[in-house]
C-alpha cells in the first residue's frame, strides 16, 4: 500500500512536470517532500520521478515498440513509470505490473496490463532493440546536444558524458571551516568520507541534515571550488560576487578571506537571495552585504557603486548548466540549440556592466557550469576583443568524463592599469 503511494506521488509529479513546465526540483520540493511517506517510500518516489525524467526518450522508444497507435499523454506517463520499473529499476515484474495498473482508471487497466506484460515477455528483444538505437535514444538526451558533444569531445567521451548524466549524483559537501575544523568534522560525522584530491570536501551516502543545520558543511560539488580558488581573494579586500545566490561560492570565498573584508553579493532573484541570506547566517559568514540587482537592467544602485572599485569580482554566470546535468535532471529537456548563443550574449552583457567596477590591476573571474565553447572559451575571446583593458591570466575547467566531477569552467582576467 505504501509503495502504491510512492508510485502515485511520482506519477502526479511527472504529470505536473509535463503540464506546467516547472523545474523538476521545485515540483519535488513541493509534492514529494510534503507527502507523508516513510523514508524508504519517499526515496522510492524520488527514484521513480527522476529516473523516468532521465530516461524519457528510451522509455518512449519502448512505448513505441509496444503500441503502434497514438498513446495519450496521461497514459504515456503511466507506461513510462511501469517500463522504468521493469527495464531499468529491475523491480519484481509482478509488483511493477500490478502496482502500475492500479494507478489508472478501470477502463485503462487492460491496456496498461497488456502492454506491461508484453514488455516482460519481450524483454530480451526490447533491450536488444534499444541497444541498437543511436546514443540520443539509448541515453535519452536531445539529439542536437548529443551531436554537438560528439563533435566537441568525440564519440567515446560523448557516450561517457551521457552515461554520467544518467547516474544519480553523489552527495558532496564542503566542510565549513568557519565553524568547525576538518578533524573535528570527521570525528563528529564519521559517515562522511573525505575526498583525497579535494581535502576540504567530503562525500556522504545521505543528505547530512544535522551537519547542514549546524552550518558545519554546505552541499556543493568540488568543481565549484575552482572559480573561488583562482579568484585568490585575500582577507580585508572588497569583493563583488555579482551573481551570488544561493551563496555556495560566496561562503567559500568568505572562508578563504578568513571572514575579514567585505563581499557584496548581488543577484536578480529575490527568492534565491533570501536563501543566500539564510545560508550566510547558518554558515556564520559575517562579511556579506546583499543586494537585489539585475546587471542587464536599470541603474546601478548607489550602495553598490559607492563600494566600487572592487579588488576582485566573481561572475558566476547564468548558463545552460550542461556541466551539471546529472544534478539538474530536467535541464536537458529545456535546452534549445539557440540557447548557447543567447546565453553568451547575456554573459557578455553582464561582463560589460561589471568592468567599470573593477580596480586597476583587479581580478575578474568569469565562471560557468557549462561545457559549451559558446559560453566558455568564446566568451573569454570576445571579452578580450571588446575590452582591451583585460588580459587573460588563467583558464581552468573540469570535465565530468576526465575529472570525475561536475563540469565547470573558470577564466581569470586582470584589468590593466
Ligand atoms: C550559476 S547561478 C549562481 C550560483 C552561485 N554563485 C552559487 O555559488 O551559489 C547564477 C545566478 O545568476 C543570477 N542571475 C541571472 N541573470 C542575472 C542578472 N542579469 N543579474 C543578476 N543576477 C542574475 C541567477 O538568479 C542565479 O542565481
Amino acid at each position: 500500500m505504501a509503495r502504491l503511494s510512492a508510485r502515485r506521488i511520482a506519477l502526479n509529479a511527472l504529470r505536473t512536470w509535463r503540464k506546467e513546465k516547472r523545474f523538476a526540483d521545485s515540483i519535488v520540493s513541493e509534492s514529494l517532500v510534503k507527502a507523508e511517506l516513510i523514508e524508504s517510500d519517499r526515496a522510492f518516489a524520488f527514484e521513480l520521478f527522476y529516473g523516468v525524467l532521465r530516461n524519457l526518450t528510451l522509455l518512449d522508444f519502448w512505448v513505441g515498440c509496444l503500441r503502434a497507435s497514438r498513446v495519450d499523454a496521461d497514459l504515456r506517463d503511466v507506461l513510462r513509470l511501469g517500463l522504468y520499473q521493469i527495464f531499468l529499476l529491475k523491480t519484481a515484474p509482478h509488483a511493477a505490473v500490478h502496482e502500475t495498473v492500479n494507478l489508472v482508471p478501470q477502463r485503462q487497466r487492460p491496456i496498461v496490463n497488456g502492454m506491461l506484460r508484453a514488455a516482460i515477455r519481450r524483454q530480451g528483444e526490447l533491450l536488444a532493440r534499444a541497444d541498437a538505437e543511436p546514443l540520443f535514444v539509448r541515453a535519452s538526451h536531445p539529439k542536437f546536444l548529443v551531436e554537438r558533444w560528439q563533435q566537441h569531445f568525440g564519440a567515446q567521451y560523448a557516450d561517457e558524458l551521457c552515461q554520467w548524466n544518467n547516474r544519480p549524483a553523489p552527495v558532496y559537501g564542503r566542510i565549513n571551516q568557519q565553524k568547525i575544523d576538518r578533524e573535528e568534522f570527521l570525528r563528529l560525522y564519521p559517515d562522511s568520507r573525505p575526498l583525497t584530491r579535494n581535502p576540504e570536501f567530503i562525500e556522504f551516502d545521505l543528505i547530512p541534515t544535522e551537519a547542514i543545520r549546524q552550518g558545519h558543511c554546505y552541499i556543493q560539488d568540488p568543481s565549484t571550488a575552482i572559480a573561488c580558488q583562482i579568484l585568490s581573494s585575500r582577507a580585508g579586500e572588497t569583493i563583488l560576487d555579482a551573481c551570488a545566490a544561493p551563496g555556495g561560492k560566496t561562503a567559500y570565498i568568505a572562508q578563504l578571506m578568513e571572514n575579514r573584508g567585505t563581499i557584496v553579493a548581488c543577484d536578480r532573484d529575490p527568492e534565491r537571495l533570501q536563501i543566500l541570506k539564510e545560508n550566510m547566517a547558518r554558515l556564520g559568514v559575517g562579511i556579506v552585504r546583499i543586494f537585489d540587482h539585475d546587471w542587464t537592467r536599470g541603474h546601478l544602485p548607489t550602495e553598490i557603486a559607492s563600494m566600487a572599485p572592487f579588488h576582485r569580482i566573481l561572475l558566476d554566470a547564468p548558463c545552460s548548466n550542461t556541466g551539471v546535468m546529472r544534478r539538474r535532471v530536467d535541464a536537458r529537456w529545456r535546452l534549445q540549440p539557440s540557447d548557447f548563443v543567447r546565453m553568451q550574449q547575456r554573459q557578455l552583457e553582464i561582463i560589460c556592466a561589471l568592468l567599470p567596477l573593477l580596480k586597476q590591476e583587479g581580478t575578474l573571474v568569469y565562471s560557468t557550469c557549462s561545457l559549451e565553447p559558446e559560453e566558455n572559451e568564446q566568451v573569454v575571446q570576445r571579452a578580450l576583443t571588446s575590452a582591451s583593458i583585460l588580459r587573460l591570466e588563467e583558464q581552468k575547467r573540469s570535465l565530468p568524463f576526465q575529472d570525475g566531477l561536475d563540469g565547470a569552467f573558470a577564466a581569470k582576467f586582470i584589468r590593466s592599469a
